[in-house]
Parts: structure tokens; C-alpha cells; sequence
């Protein structure tokens, strides 16, 4: 018969009484867990007042306390009054909930522990119309990174309890509740055992034990037995069956053996049932309860038993166990007399909906088969992968040192959709998660910088600014290698920068920002000039600029000497190129329009160099007002793309020269870097690096010559990209720059489709500190990418900019026009607003892409891009927060596709179902304890007998 057991299985049963023959004799058998004093039990009545008094438990005498020192969210609320009995224990009276401000995800922090032992957790879960609402949620429990269950709260009057056995990595177990949006989270009571690590040896550092059920067979009397009776506190619940089972038991002790697996307490042991027709045999079942988050969960059984009777000499008890017909041993089993022994499967079970275990006697056996006691539980593979270690130490010191509140809670980096606000993390195939961003900016943070910041090894940005961090910059920063920037803007900061920091800006390493610290390097005057300047190299680059304009000017000179004999041949183009090059070489001075002028190294053109280059102008590659863009061939062949401006441009000499100046001053790999420039009297033109995939505008129409859809990663890229183009612009520039004409069609992209910024013919600075806005009369930008603002007050801030990088992002994401017709003319942003707005994410995904695309980073983008697009340039984001989530999200597409790639699973950690709750439903004699409360509703096991109808539940 094709059973579900694989024949290897046998092997793996246990049956402890053959180990056990020489030690019945001995009489005092060692009690290795007898001890009851410094339990180390944590048990925590959720949503008591942190001020109020901790209480102890009439029937266990184990103290409740509040859980508020081990949680930093939730609010507490009682129990609707209705629902609370007399009989109940007070910690079922008042919850916990994680509803409104609370995060997705809300972890309890139960330590300190020992690292590397294993534990007993217990949440305990009564509804009670708590918040009035009658209707009982639908949630997770994770336990550290690992999914443990689902909490599936059937209705309000009926407790629910999960337990899960698993080893404790770190010196703290972290519970967390997950809002998987259907109900609020809440909590009654959390329980927290320490086990030996020999206890229940299935349970290791990679697979944990959910309970579903743990049976103490024979008593009638209803009692659940736990602390002191157990005392590691495990809930055994009574079982009876009057019809078929009768009731043995002993007053004598029931032993365990010296290093028992499962150390069941004499209590549970000295009953048992035996049928009550001889022939028959005791059987029990328990329905598989496969879920999507685990197809088919694999069940471990533990069976105990032990001799209750002295049987006569002739008489013998021997009996077969078999489980869905499968033999577990080759032989019958004859429990010891008062000795506990076990039998277990040590590998799972799986691929039955109902599993069937049965005790039948032996031909030989002349007493029917006993048991005494039952567990079943289901694996949980508990091996989701955690952040470093030493970047949780780190966060954790932050976290404690600032107070920071946030949703930092649980692991920092994993699982991913519940990474800590403000960090970056990550993800690789070989390593675990490390914390490589870190951003603060607007905490609230106050003290001094800690040096925990220097323990996240991994670091690259690190952003601080607009907080009231006082004291020095500790130079230890300068140690982390990957660092490459820190913004400390804003603070009250004091001291000097420290030389190691100093060094790193230098040699270009590392960027630092430290504006706005008024106590800070008060004495150096690179300091006031501006919030975003790169150091001590900046104060380099002028000496160096002026070095080389004296030398300069003293060779122009003499240069000018040589001319005046030459200029009576006549004008020549050289002539031009020249006077040009005379004030070019004045890099910091200004000419008589207030303009600054171009500096020396970008190269001149002449009008025949660039016939020559453009081979007489002959291939167009673009259009825009200022004129034509032509394709040319420098003499080294380096391609470039040419912009000439055209007689009748209506974008005159003002924006040609702020274009070519700002270009000249400004470099950044994403913005496009001007090569050239030619200007006489007739001709003006720029000369560019040739871009030769064109513009983003192109790609996303999919063209006739862009047959091939942009993956979704390959536009996160491009988003980020040009994304740091512009924070770069709006940041890094001094004054901050405003484009003031973002639109795809001025994105271009490289044959690596690296994505660069183009056209600065409306770029403004802002100059003055006050005057953080540009004001116009003229018609700027581009319809559809226009700031709303705009209209109103014809001004023009970087929020501008921010709304039109808003318009392209929603561009990225639809592949749709930044106008559409639905079938009237609408702005993507209604159009998307509109969708979005019903939950219909997938609705607006560009369908080229054919769902090559992870739901929550198109999620996040559109998110973001209509944050950008709020109407009040106040709510929308700056493009550092924009540049932040398109990293993060390209770095969760990255690790997605690295998931895809079969290297690991982040969600292999725990896709267990839940195993462990107990319905109500049961009717019992009602008795004074609390224990008989819970029996109450506890008492329903999935045990049942041949001839009645499946399971239970
Ligand atoms: C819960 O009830 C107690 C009295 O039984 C009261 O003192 C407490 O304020 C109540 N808590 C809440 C959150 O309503
Ligand atoms: C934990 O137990 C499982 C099942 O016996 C085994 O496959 C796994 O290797 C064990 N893990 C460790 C770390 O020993
Ligand atoms: C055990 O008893 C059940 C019910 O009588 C029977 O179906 C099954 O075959 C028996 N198994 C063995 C191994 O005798
Ligand atoms: C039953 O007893 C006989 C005689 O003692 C023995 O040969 C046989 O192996 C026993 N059967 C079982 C199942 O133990
Ligand atoms: C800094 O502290 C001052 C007073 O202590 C407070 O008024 C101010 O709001 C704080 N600023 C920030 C950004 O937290």
C-alpha cells in the first residue's frame, strides 16, 4: 500500500522504554526539570497600565505584569463588560491593539535571554468587542523574521491560543503582530518558558514546534494541568471519551528517565485511557489544515505512555501504533511501569488531509493498549535569513539612545516589506542584509551623535540634518568606508570637522553637509558660504582657480601683444575665439550683463569645425525650440550631439548663455555634460556627449524604432537616475538650481540607458537666502508638467520641479502620455489619481511589461509620484526623499530578481499556518478557577473515535 510515509520513516520512531530497562529499578530517578524557583517565565498581561501593579494568578501563582516596558506601540483598551465572567483570569480582561498610528508591524521584545536557548512562547487572544465594533480581526504572528500563524479570531467570547516551541537566536525573542488589512491587531496576554535545550529535540535553531494540540488522557474532572504541575508551565488539556474509553489511573509517581526528551509531569502521566470494548482499538485523528501560506504542513505526534497497572506475571500489554495504516515499528510496544516513555515521528508528516492514529493490541496481549498523554504539532522552518548581527547591536543602540519611535521594531532590515523607516538596506544572495542608508532628517533627535552610527559598517549615506544634535562630529565617521555622504544640516553641531573627515572630502571620498550649525567651524570662512559645500576640496578649487587665472591672465597678455600686429589682416573667426577666451579665463569674475562666464575647460568649436564634425549638418537627431540637434564625429570619434541654435529660436542669447554657463560650472554623471560650444554672431551652438538611445519619451511611446519595452528595472534605474540629477541640481549646487523643465522628452539615455538630465535652457538658480522661489512672467515649462503653483503665483520653486519629476514617474509606471485621452483629454495625474484611488494598482502598470514588475515597488513609486503631484508644493517631497524610495525600491527589485533566481527565499522563513488555537464549543461543568474558565473553552481537541464523523474542526 502507497502510504504517506517514505520507507525511511520507520527508522526515525522512537520508542525510549527499550533504553530504559536498567534504570526502573532504581527508584529516585533524577528530576532534572524539578526546579521551580528563578523561572525565568515572562508572562504579560497586554494592555494593563504600565503604572499599574503587576498582580499574581490565583490558581498558578506566576505574576502577571504590564507589557509596556517590552513594546513601543499599541494602545491599551478593556474588554467590552459584557463578555468578562467571573471566572475568567484577570488578563483576559484589557488588550492590547495596533490600530491607527501603529505600523504594519508591532513587535514585543521579550529579554533579556539567554542566546541560543530554547522557549516556550505563548499569545493569548480574547476579542470582547473591545473596540466596540463587533467584528473580531484576521492577523499574523511572526515570530523574529519567521511567520509563525495566522490569528483568525472566530468571535468575540472565545480565547485563542497559540504556542510555538523554537530556539531564541539572539538574548531577546521578538513577537510581532502583523496587520495583513483585515482588522486591527490585538493582543491579551503574552507567556514566555525557557526550556532546556534537550527538551523537545525537534525543535533546533532551524525548525520550530507549533502546537495543535496537547492531551492529558483520562481525567473526568476537567482540570487543565499546567505550572506548578508542569513546571515548565505547558498546558495539558483533559480528555475523555465515557463511551469508549475507560479511565485507568495510579496515585504512585510517574517517572521520567534521566534526560528526557519531553519531561511530562507525574501529574499528567498518572492517568490514561484503555477501551473500554478489549478488542477495540484507541484511535484519534486530526485534519491537515493546509493554508496558502503552507500547502501541506507536516505534523510531528508525540505519544507518552506509561504502565499505570502492575500486571500479573502472565499477563502482557502489547500493542501496535500505526498512523493513516502505516506501521510505525516493526513491533508491538509494552509501556514500563510508572516509567514515561515516548514515541514520535522525528520526520514530519505530510500529504494526508486527515491523519489517523491507532493502538491496536497484539495477538499476544492479553490487556488492551493504554495511552496516557499526546502532542501534535506542526514544523515551522524558522530560517529566515535576519540583518546582520552586528547592524542590529547598532540599531539597536540608536534606537535606544534617540528614542525613536517610527516603526522600529523587530528585525531592521527583514522581512523586507517591514524594513525600519528611514533605513536602506542591502539585500544580497551570500551575505545577510546590512544597513547601508540611514535616514533621520527631521526626528526630532537631540545629544550628542552616537558612535553606534560608526558600528553600521556597511553605511554609504547617512542623513541627519534638521534635527537639534548637539556636541562634535565624532571622527570615527570617517572609518567607514562605503560612507559616502553625510548630511548634518541644520543641527547645533560645534566644534571643527574632524581631520579624518576632512581628509575623506578631500580626496572626493566622502560628502559632507554641514550648513546651518551655527557653533560649528565658526573660524573658516568656506563655511558660511553655503549649506552644500564639498569641504576643504572646494576652498583647493579656488586657490587653484586662481593660480590658474593669474597665470592666465599674465599669458593673455602677451598674447594680446602678439594679436595687435595681427589684427590688421582682418577679422577672423580666431579673433572671436579669442576675446572669448579672454574672458573665459576670468572664471570668477562677472561681465557686464551679471552673467558668469564660461570657464576654460570646455572646448570652443568653431562654425567650420562643427560642419566638419556634423559632416555639413547632415544627420538631425532631435528638435527642440532652441533649434535642431545634429549628430557629429569628433576627430578622436568620440560622438556628440551638436545643438544649434536657429535664427529664429525664440529662445534668444539669455538662455543659450545660461545654458552653456550652467553647464560649464555644473558636473554630474546624470546630468549631460556639455563637451563644447561654439558662439559668433550669427551661429550659436552647444555640443553635447551624444546620447544614443534618445530621449525617455521615446522608449515609453515604444516607438517603431524602440521595438523593445524598458523592463521594470531598467525604468527604477532611470528614474533614479535622473531622479539624482536632479537632487543634485536642487542640492548640490550653490546656489540650488531649479530646471524648471523636467519632462521625459529631456531625459536621455546612454547606450548603457543610463539615464542623464538634458535642456537647461529655463534652468534658474535662486539666489539669495530669503528668496527661495523664481519669478516669471514668461511662460515656462511644459504643459501637463507644470506645476499647478504656477498659475497662481507665476513662480517657480524646486517643488516645481518636484511635481514634474512626479508626472514623469507616473510615466514610467503607465507608459502613458503625461496627457491622455480617456477619451477626453486628462492629466495622468487625474488619470492615475483616479485609479489609484480604488486600489487599482495593476490598472495602471504598463501592460508592456508584462507583469515583469514587483506590485509593492510599483506600489511605492506611484505613491511617491503622486506625493510629488500634491497640489500644495508644501506636502509634496524633496528629491532626496525621491531619490531615497526609488533606491530602496530598486534595491528590493534587485533582491526580488535575486529571489526569482532560486538563490533563497525571504519569505522561506515562515510560511507555516497556524496550528495552535483551541476552539470553544465544548460545554464542561462550570468550577471556581480561572483554569476551568479556560477549560471552558479550550477543551475541544481534534480526538475522535472510528465510528463518529471526521474531525473536529
Ligand atoms: C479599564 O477599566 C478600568 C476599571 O476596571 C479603568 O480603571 C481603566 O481606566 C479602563 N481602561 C481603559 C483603557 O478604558
Ligand atoms: C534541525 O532539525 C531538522 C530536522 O531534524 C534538520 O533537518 C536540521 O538539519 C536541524 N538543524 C540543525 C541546525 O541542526
Ligand atoms: C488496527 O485496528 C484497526 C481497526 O480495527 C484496523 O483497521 C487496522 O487494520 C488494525 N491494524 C493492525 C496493524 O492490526
Ligand atoms: C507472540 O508470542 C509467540 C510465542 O511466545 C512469539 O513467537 C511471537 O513472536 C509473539 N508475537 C509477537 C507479535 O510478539
Ligand atoms: C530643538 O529644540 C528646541 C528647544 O529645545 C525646540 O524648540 C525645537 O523645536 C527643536 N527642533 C527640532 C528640529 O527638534
Amino acid at each position: 500500500m502507497e502510504g504517506p510515509w517514505p520507507r525511511a520513516m520507520a527508522a526515525w520512531w522512537w520508542w525510549m522504554s527499550l533504553l530504559l530497562l536498567g534504570i526502573a529499578g532504581c527508584g529516585g530517578v533524577l528530576q532534572v526539570h524539578g526546579q521551580v524557583d528563578n523561572l525565568g517565565f515572562i508572562s504579560l498581561d497586554c494592555g494593563l497600565p504600565e503604572n499599574a501593579a503587576g498582580y499574581v494568578d490565583s490558581t498558578t501563582k506566576l505574576r502577571f505584569t504590564s507589557d509596556a516596558g517590552f513594546i513601543n506601540a499599541g494602545t491599551n483598551h478593556n474588554m467590552s463588560s459584557e463578555y468578562i465572567t467571573p471566572l475568567m483570569g484577570k488578563s483576559w480582561h484589557n488588550v492590547r491593539s495596533f490600530g491607527g498610528g501603529a505600523g504594519a508591524r508591532s513587535c514585543y521584545t521579550l529579554g533579556p535571554l539567554v542566546a541560543g536557548l530554547k522557549h516556550l512562547v505563548r499569545a493569548k487572544f480574547m476579542y470582547g468587542n473591545y473596540d466596540g465594533l463587533n467584528k473580531a480581526p484576521v492577523f499574523d504572528l511572526h515570530v523574529g523574521v519567521n511567520y509563525w500563524t495566522t490569528v483568525n479570531i472566530s468571535n468575540a467570547n472565545t480565547p485563542e491560543i497559540y504556542e510555538i516551541i523554537a530556539v531564541v537566536p539572539g538574548d531577546s525573542a521578538e513577537v510581532c503582530l502583523v496587520n495583513t488589512g483585515s482588522g486591527t491587531p490585538f493582543i491579551s496576554a503574552l507567556d514566555l518558558r525557557p526550556l532546556e535545550n534537550g527538551l523537545y529535540p525537534m525543535s533546533n535553531s532551524t525548525q520550530g514546534l507549533v502546537l495543535l494540540t496537547r492531551s492529558n488522557f483520562g481525567p473526568t474532572d476537567g482540570v487543565i494541568l499546567r505550572y506548578p504541575d508542569d513546571p515548565h508551565d505547558r498546558f495539558w488539556i483533559p480528555q475523555s471519551k465515557p463511551t469508549e474509553w475507560s479511565e485507568i489511573s495510579t496515585a504512585k509517581r510517574v517517572h521520567n528517565m534521566e534526560g528526557s526528551s519531553f519531561d511530562v509531569p507525574s501529574a499528567v502521566m498518572q492517568t490514561a485511557v484503555t477501551p473500554i470494548n478489549s478488542s477495540s482499538p484507541i484511535q484519534f485523528t486530526w485534519d491537515a489544515e493546509p493554508s496558502a501560506n503552507v500547502p501541506d504542513p507536516g505534523y510531528i505526534c508525540i505519544l507518552h505512555f506509561s504502565e499505570l497497572q502492575p500486571l500479573p506475571v502472565n499477563a502482557l500489554r502489547q500493542f501496535y501504533v500505526t498512523l493513516n495504516g502505516q506501521l510505525w515499528l516493526g513491533k508491538g510496544l509494552t509501556p514500563q511501569y510508572l516509567y514515561t516513555n515516548a514515541v514520535f515521528n522525528g520526520i514530519p508528516s505530510h500529504g494526508s488531509h486527515q491523519y489517523n492514529v491507532s493502538l491496536n493490541a497484539t495477538t499476544n496481549s492479553t490487556v488492551p493498549p493504554i495511552l496516557n498523554a499526546i502532542e501534535i504539532f506542526s514544523v515551522l522552518p524558522t530560517t529566515g535569513i535576519t540583518t546582520a548581527t552586528q547592524d542590529v547591536s547598532a540599531m539597536a543602540a540608536i534606537r535606544g539612545m534617540y528614542k525613536v519611535k517610527k516603526n522600529w521594531m523587530g528585525d531592521p532590515c527583514m522581512p523586507k516589506n517591514f524594513a525600519w523607516k528611514g533605513l536602506g538596506c542591502s539585500y544580497t544572495v551570500s551575505s545577510p542584509p546590512i544597513v547601508t542608508g540611514l535616514n533621520l532628517s527631521s526626528s526630532g533627535l537631540s545629544g550628542n551623535l552616537s558612535s553606534s552610527f560608526a558600528g553600521l559598517k556597511g553605511l554609504q549615506y547617512l542623513d541627519l540634518s534638521r534635527n537639534n544634535l548637539t556636541g562634535s562630529i565624532p571622527d570615527t565617521l570617517s572609518q567607514l568606508s562605503s560612507l559616502t555622504l553625510i548630511d548634518l544640516t541644520d543641527n547645533q553641531l560645534n566644534g571643527s570637522i574632524p581631520p579624518g573627515l576632512v581628509k575623506r572630502t578631500q580626496d572626493g571620498s566622502l560628502t559632507l553637509r554641514y550648513g546651518n550649525n551655527p557653533n560649528l567651524c565658526s573660524s573658516s570662512n568656506y563655511c558660511d558660504a553655503s549649506s552644500f559645500i564639498f569641504g576643504h576640496h572646494f576652498l583647493l578649487k579656488v586657490i587653484i582657480n586662481l593660480v590658474v587665472s593669474t597665470v592666465l591672465v599674465i599669458l593673455l597678455l602677451s598674447v594680446l601683444i602678439l594679436c595687435i600686429k595681427m589684427r590688421r589682416r582682418g577679422r577672423t573667426r580666431n579673433n572671436i575665439k579669442r576675446q572669448n577666451e579672454a574672458s573665459i579665463t576670468t572664471s570668477h569674475s562677472h561681465n557686464n550683463n551679471g552673467h558668469r562666464l564660461l570657464r576654460v575647460d570646455n572646448r570652443q568649436f568653431t562654425y567650420s569645425e562643427l560642419e566638419a564634425i556634423t559632416n555639413g549638418f547632415q544627420r538631425v537627431i532631435g528638435q527642440g525650440g532652441f533649434g535642431k540637434v545634429y549628430h557629429g564625429l569628433l576627430e578622436d570619434g568620440t560622438q556628440v550631439a551638436v545643438k544649434l541654435r536657429s535664427n529664429s529660436s525664440d529662445q534668444g542669447e539669455q538662455e543659450f548663455l545660461a545654458e552653456a554657463q550652467t553647464l560649464a560650472k555644473i558636473h554630474h554623471k546624470n546630468l549631460v555634460s556639455l563637451i563644447g560650444y561654439c558662439k559668433n554672431r550669427e551661429y550659436m551652438a552647444l555640443v553635447y556627449d551624444y546620447m544614443s538611445q534618445g530621449a525617455l519619451d521615446e522608449h515609453l511611446k515604444g516607438k517603431d524604432n524602440n521595438p523593445r519595452t524598458l523592463t521594470w528595472r531598467e525604468r527604477l534605474c532611470i528614474a533614479l537616475e535622473s531622479a539624482k540629477g536632479l537632487e543634485y541640481l536642487h542640492k548640490g549646487c550653490n546656489p540650488p538650481l531649479i530646471h524648471r523643465d523636467v519632462k521625459t522628452s529631456n531625459i536621455l539615455l546612454n547606450a548603457k540607458l543610463e539615464a542623464k538630465i538634458a535642456d537647461f535652457g529655463l534652468l534658474k538658480a535662486f539666489n539669495s537666502k530669503g528668496d527661495t522661489h523664481v519669478s516669471t512672467a514668461r511662460v515656462v515649462g511644459t504643459l501637463g508638467y507644470l506645476d499647478p503653483e504656477y498659475h497662481a503665483t507665476y513662480q517657480l520653486t524646486n517643488k516645481s520641479d518636484v511635481f514634474s519629476f512626479g508626472v514623469v514617474l507616473l510615466e514610467i509606471v503607465t507608459g502613458q502620455r503625461h496627457i491622455l485621452k480617456d477619451p477626453e483629454p486628462i492629466s495622468i495625474v487625474q488619470w492615475v489619481r483616479q485609479r489609484f484611488g480604488c486600489g487599482n494598482i495593476e490598472g495602471i502598470v504598463d501592460s508592456r511589461m508584462c507583469g515583469g514588475h514587483d506590485v509593492n515597488g510599483v506600489w511605492k513609486i506611484a505613491d511617491t509620484a503622486l506625493k510629488c503631484t500634491a497640489q500644495n508644493p508644501l506636502q509634496r517631497p524633496t528629491m532626496t526623499d525621491v531619490v531615497a524610495v526609488l533606491q530602496e525600491c530598486l534595491e528590493l527589485e534587485v533582491a526580488h530578481d535575486d529571489v526569482n533566481g532560486g538563490f533563497y527565499s525571504v519569505r522561506s522563513g515562515g510560511n507555516m499556518n497556524c496550528y495552535g488555537q483551541y476552539d470553544t464549543g465544548s460545554s464542561t461543568n462550570v468550577s471556581q478557577s480561572s483554569t476551568m474558565f479556560e477549560l471552558k473553552h479550550l477543551g475541544r481537541v481534534p480526538i475522535m473515535s472510528t465510528d463518529t464523523a471526521p474531525a473536529i474542526r
